[in-house]
């Protein structure tokens, strides 16, 4: 690129200077010839080389575009803050900076006007009611609260539960933690798809079960599980039935009500809002849903989360909302067009893959793909200018393959080379290809590598 009205003193060539930002994720050079990819965190990419992975190069090129690097496709560890989010939770750390319980002056009004208006942006986006919701610090306390809120309180009733063994940890510990307590937990298979049947979780209902706990969407598989027919089963038996839809608020239409689900957690940073804050969405209405509180204090949330509201981060979390339903349709489309160009190309291009967990019934910007014959931690460091997961995030430390692509009957080796593209906002199709360029080059040669290595060894 010739003209070098973009860049600045220090930075690689396309890195955004304040003038050219405006112009959008696109930037073109003044003849048009070039086309610049902004990602939303290449300035730290492009301009901070001690941030960088070593030896990673600041841009690629494919043909006439330049692809900005590392690409970002781990959407379902988490999401960039939406530039818009940021902008409206600007004015509660400085200006309304007022706690919201603080009922004798206009700093308090101001805090508790923007917690409300907040909490109306989450119930809309889950078919709640602004009452319905307790904001939290994320998910993980949204399934604790659920969770130990409802066996605890229901003990008396009974000491069963029912949940999935593809859960997330912050489900599956907390199913420990009470099992210690002397409940009882049932941990329900899934078919080869990642799918629960129906059936089962019927079998598994008993006059003792106080809760079902079933995830709506499945964070390393993107698979949706049939949400308002377990909804229905527990309705009609009186049992609580708990969803950890972290991964479903903003990428598919979510109603709960209309699922017949009593409670439901949802996490900010997973549609692009801000780390640190979530909610709950606590049916109201006939049979009252009671809950024993996680976090005694000043009784804050109705009693059932005290602790003074963490203003910014609960704005962020309602205009997060707000864009995810305004732009839900059109994003999915834009995803799942991503998604299947992703996918049709790696079938292309290389053979012996195995895609885990059914396409039907699946969120657009998932695609959870095992590689035969190669360690998914190798693979990993070969596509290393591409933030991808080969697991949970918060598993992948954890030397063990996945227990969510074991649940798949997938064996324990291809469960080993298992990667999760997690498609999102940021992503455009010059990166899809180039992912797609990158898989194909590196796979055969860590398969030649592997089978060498495999050849010496038996020799
Ligand atoms: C399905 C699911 N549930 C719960 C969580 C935990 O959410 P948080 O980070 O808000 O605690 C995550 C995050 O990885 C998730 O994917």
């Amino acid at each position: 690129m010739r003209g070098s009205a973009y860049s600045r003193p220090g930075c690689a060539p396309g890195a955004t200077s304040p003038a050219a930002r405006p112009l959008g994720r696109y930037l073109r050079s003044p003849a048009g010839a070039n086309l610049f990819l902004l990602h939303p965190n290449s300035e730290a990419v492009a301009c901070r080389p001690e941030r960088r992975a070593p030896g990673l190069a600041p841009f690629a090129k494919r043909g006439k575009t330049v692809i900005r690097l590392p690409i970002y496709m781990d959407h379902h560890a988490t999401t960039p803050c939406d530039p818009r989010v940021v902008e409206a939770m600007l004015p509660h750390f400085t200006e309304t900076f007022g706690n919201p319980a603080s009922k004798n002056h206009v700093f308090g009004w101001r805090a508790e006007e923007a917690v409300e208006r907040a909490r109306a942006q989450v119930a809309a986006l889950v078919g709640a009611t602004p009452r319905e919701i307790v904001f939290t610090s994320g998910a993980t306390e949204g399934a604790n609260l659920m969770l130990k809120g409802a066996a605890r309180y229901h003990r008396s009733r009974g000491d069963h539960i029912v949940t999935v063994v593809t859960e997330h940890p912050a489900v599956l510990d907390v199913a420990a933690a009470l099992e210690r307590e002397g409940f009882r937990v049932t941990r329900l298979p899934v078919d080869g798809e990642g799918l629960l049947d129906l059936a089962d979780v019927e079998r598994a209902l008993t006059e003792r079960t106080t809760v079902v706990s079933v995830m709506w969407v499945n964070n390393e598989i993107g698979v949706v599980q049939p949400i308002a027919e377990i909804g229905r089963l527990c309705r009609a038996r009186g049992i609580l039935f708990a969803v950890d839809a972290a991964q479903a608020v903003g990428k598919l239409p979510v109603d709960a009500r209309a699922a017949s689900v009593d409670l439901l957690a949802v996490s900010g940073h997973k549609l692009y809002g801000p780390k640190g804050v979530g909610a709950v969405y606590v049916r109201s209405g006939q049979p009252r849903v009671r809950l024993t509180p996680e976090i005694d204090g000043g009784g804050h949330e109705r009693g059932l989360r005290s602790g003074t509201l963490n203003v910014p981060g609960i704005v962020g979390l309602g205009a997060a909302c707000e864009i995810a339903g305004r732009e839900l349709a059109a994003e999915s489309r834009r995803l799942l067009e991503l998604r299947e160009r992703l996918r049709r190309g790696l079938l292309a291009r290389v053979p012996d893959l195995r895609v885990n967990g059914s396409l039907e019934r699946r969120v657009p910007g998932n695609l959870n793909i095992s590689f035969a014959r190669i360690d998914g931690e190798a693979l990993l460091m070969a596509l290393r200018e591409v933030a991808l997961s080969s697991g949970s995030a918060c598993a992948s430390a954890a030397p063990e393959p996945s227990p969510v692509i074991r649940a798949l009957g997938v064996g324990e080796d291809l469960a080993h080379s298992s990667l999760r593209f997690g498609l999102g906002r940021g992503n455009t199709e010059e990166e899809v290809d180039y992912v797609v360029d990158l898989v194909a080059e590196n796979v055969p040669r860590l398969r030649a590598m592997a089978s060498g290595a495999a050849r010496r060894a038996a020799d």
